[in-house]
């Protein structure tokens, strides 16, 4: 039997990974930050679920993590993915804190490179193990309201297939990019902004199935849903007017986020604020 790291599997899309990768024989480690939520994932999961709590963004937990795992002399990590995500509330740049601004780099992007590093040595003594990275659609294109965001996943995009050329030969490197999917990620938005997301997301069953699916199939890139997909094609054919395009939708929404950021644009000209 082999095992997956997973991160982030305390609700969403990590959560229905961990279900699926059980139902299929495979045992899960899942990373998690809230000891009371792993503990209720592994009574839901059984006996091939086992936790581990600590928080993605702390690179001594990952060595501690590793270390153990040396320990024990584990040769049967197949697979890690880097899962645990948070998206940052929709506003203009200027208006992030700085905690803001390093928690999104911290638990977005460093955190796949802590893992993947620390668990490296340990990854090697599987045959041809996977390293995946669940980044976003707004790795692929950006807009406004999504700036740090954006950025934390395209850091991420990049790393990963800078990383898969490395490591051609010894690891597969699998980049994700799920388009809207409904979890609780939309926690920090606006009411309008979590129902739109709603209206439009995929299932997160449905979306870790896919997820599943181009691991097994050894993809070295899935882009999946609609919106992600259309997003994919708009920047390779129009990178210079994706982005524009894409906020002067979201400009002519009545979304409150949008409303707000456009109105302090508008103070700014004016020199009010
Ligand atoms: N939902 C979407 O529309 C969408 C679209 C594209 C990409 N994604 C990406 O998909 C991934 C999964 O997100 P999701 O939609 O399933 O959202 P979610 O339901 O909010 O799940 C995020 C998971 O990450 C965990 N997490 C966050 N920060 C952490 C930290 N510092 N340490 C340990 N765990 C941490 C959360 O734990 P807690 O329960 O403790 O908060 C939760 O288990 C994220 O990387 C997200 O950016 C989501």
């Amino acid at each position: 039997m082999n095992t997956w790291i997973i991160t982030g599997v305390t609700s969403g899309i990590g959560k229905e990974l961990a279900k699926l990768c059980i139902r299929k024989q495979i045992a899960v480690i899942g990373v998690g930050r809230n000891q009371e939520k792993l503990q209720k994932v592994q009574q839901e999961l059984g006996p091939l679920f086992t936790p581990m709590c600590f928080d993605v963004s702390d690179t001594l937990a990952w060595d501690a993590f590793a270390k153990k795992l040396q320990e024990e002399n584990r040769t049967d990590i197949a697979c890690l993915v880097n899962n645990a995500g948070q998206l940052p509330s929709c506003k203009r740049f200027d208006a992030y804190s700085l905690e803001e601004i390093q928690r999104t780099m911290q638990t977005n992007f460093l955190a796949a490179v802590y893992a993947s590093k620390a668990l490296l040595p340990i990854l090697l003594k599987y045959n041809k193990p996977t390293i995946a990275n669940v980044t976003s659609s707004a790795a692929l294109a950006s807009m406004a309201g999504t700036s740090l965001y954006s950025a934390s996943k395209a850091a991420l995009k990049a790393f990963t297939e800078s990383m898969r050329e490395e490591l051609k030969g010894l690891v597969r490197v699998v980049l994700l990019c799920p388009g809207t999917t409904k979890t609780d990620v939309f926690r920090n938005q606006a009411e309008d902004f979590k129902s739109n997301a709603n209206h439009i997301g995929m299932r997160a069953d449905v979306m870790a199935k896919k997820i599943f699916a181009a691991i097994q199939h050894k993809k070295r890139r899935a882009v999946i849903g609609f919106d992600a997909k259309m997003m994919d094609i708009l920047y390779r054919y129009f990178p210079r007017s994706t982005p524009a395009t894409l906020s002067s939708v979201l400009k002519k929404s009545k979304m409150d986020a949008y409303q707000t950021m456009y109105r302090k644009e508008k103070n700014d000209k004016n020199g009010t604020n």
